[in-house]
C-alpha cells in the first residue's frame, strides 16, 4: 500500500502513523521540506510511543516506510491513495486536490470534516475517484473512517476504500454527501452549545464535560473535545456549516475570542483546559458553581 498524505499537521501525522504502523509506505507532503521533515519526526515519535506501549512491534521498521516531501510535484506518481489533510479552507483544498490529481492516484481522498465532497470535486478531472475519508483524532486510537460518497464517486473507488479500511484495521460508516456529514454535524452542534453555556455562565467547563461524559457515557465532554480538535478548526467548520444550514451553527462570540487570543486548545497549550503539562488541567477548578444563569 502506497499512500501520499498532503498536510502533515494533527491529522496528517495521525493518518501517516496509522498507514506506516500497518505496513504501508507513506510520503508526507507539507508546505516545504522543513515542515515535511518536522511532521515525519512527529510521526516517528508517536510510532516510538506506540512501541513502548506495546501497540506496535517494530517502530524502526515502520519509520523506514516514511518519507518527507517538500511539494506535491516531488511526490511519487500513481500511489494507491492520496489523502489531503490541509486546513479546512475550500479554495486551498480545491487547488491542492487539483494538483494532487496530476500524480494519478487510484483514489483521491479528502479528510475534510465539514465541506461537501461534491463542492470539492468540482473542477477535478476524475471525480469518480474522489471520496471523503474522514479520520478522527487521535487516528491511532479511534478506529472509524467516515466515508463520504460524492455524487460521482464510483463503486470501484468505494471498493478500494473498503480494502484500505481493512488494511488499516479500521471500521467505516458510509454517508452520502452533505456538509458536515453525520459526525461533524452532530458533534459540532453539541460543541457550540457547550461553548454558549460557558458564555452564559450556566456551568464551569469541567462540570459541563463531566455531565456529558458520566451522564451520557461520552468518552470525553464537548469542551475537552474542542480543545483536542483545535478551536480554530472548530471555528472554521462552524462558519462553513452556518453558511449552509443557518443560525444553529453560528459560532458563539466566546469561540471567536478564544481563537483571536490564540487559545486554540491542546496544540497551543491552552483552551478550556491548561495543556502545558501535556494533560488537561482545569483552569479554575474553584469556580465549579454557576454564578448566574442567563
Ligand atoms: P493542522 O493545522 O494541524 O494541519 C494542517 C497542515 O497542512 C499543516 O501542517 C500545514 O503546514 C499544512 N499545509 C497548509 N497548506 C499546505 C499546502 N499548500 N501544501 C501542503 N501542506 C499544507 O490541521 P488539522 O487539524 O490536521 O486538520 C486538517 C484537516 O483535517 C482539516 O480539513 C480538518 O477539518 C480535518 N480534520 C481535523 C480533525 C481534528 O481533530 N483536528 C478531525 C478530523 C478532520
Amino acid at each position: 500500500m502506497r499512500v501520499v498524505v498532503i498536510g502533515g499537521g494533527t491529522m496528517g501525522v495521525g493518518i501517516a502513523h496509522r498507514v506506516a504502523a500497518s505496513g504501508g509506505h507513506v510520503e508526507v507532503v507539507d508546505v516545504d521540506e522543513d515542515a515535511a521533515a518536522r511532521s515525519v519526526r512527529r510521526i516517528g515519535e508517536s510510532l516510538d510511543t506506540a512501541q513502548v506501549r506495546g501497540k506496535l512491534d517494530d517502530a524502526v521498521e515502520a519509520k523506514s516506510r516514511l518519507k518527507p516531501v517538500g511539494s506535491i510535484a516531488e511526490a511519487t506518481t500513481a500511489p494507491d491513495f492520496i489523502v489531503e489533510a490541509v486546513v479546512e479552507v475550500v479554495d486551498l483544498k480545491r487547488s491542492i486536490l487539483g494538483e494532487a490529481e496530476t500524480l494519478e492516484p487510484s483514489v483521491l481522498g479528502s479528510n475534510t470534516s465539514s465541506i461537501s465532497i461534491d463542492e470539492l470535486a468540482a473542477g477535478l478531472s476524475h471525480p469518480e475517484r474522489f471520496v471523503g475519508l474522514h479520520f478522527f483524532n487521535p487516528v491511532w486510537a479511534i478506529p472509524l473512517i467516515e466515508v463520504i460518497k460524492g455524487t460521482s464517486t464510483n463503486s470501484k473507488t468505494l471498493a478500494s476504500v473498503s480494502a484500505l479500511v481493512e488494511f488499516l484495521g479500521m471500521e467505516q460508516a458510509v454517508i452520502n454527501d452533505a456538509p458536515g456529514f453525520a459526525t461533524t454535524r452532530l458533534g459540532v452542534v453539541a460543541g457550540l452549545e457547550a461553548v454558549r453555556m460557558v458564555e452564559q455562565g450556566v456551568a464551569h467547563p469541567v462540570d459541563i464535560d463531566r455531565a456529558m461524559s458520566l451522564g451520557y457515557r461520552h468518552p470525553m465532554g464537548p469542551l475537552m473535545l474542542g480543545d483536542l480538535v483545535g478551536h480554530d478548526v472548530r471555528l472554521g467548520i462552524a462558519t462553513h456549516l452556518a453558511s449552509v444550514y443557518g443560525d444553529r451553527f453560528e459560532p458563539p462570540e466566546l469561540l471567536k475570542q478564544m481563537v483571536r487570543d490564540g487559545r486554540l486548545g491542546k496544540k497551543s497549550g491552552i483552551g478550556f483546559y491548561d495543556w502545558s503539562s501535556g494533560s488537561p488541567v482545569p483552569i479554575d477548578p474553584a469556580v465549579s458553581e454557576p454564578d448566574e444563569v442567563v
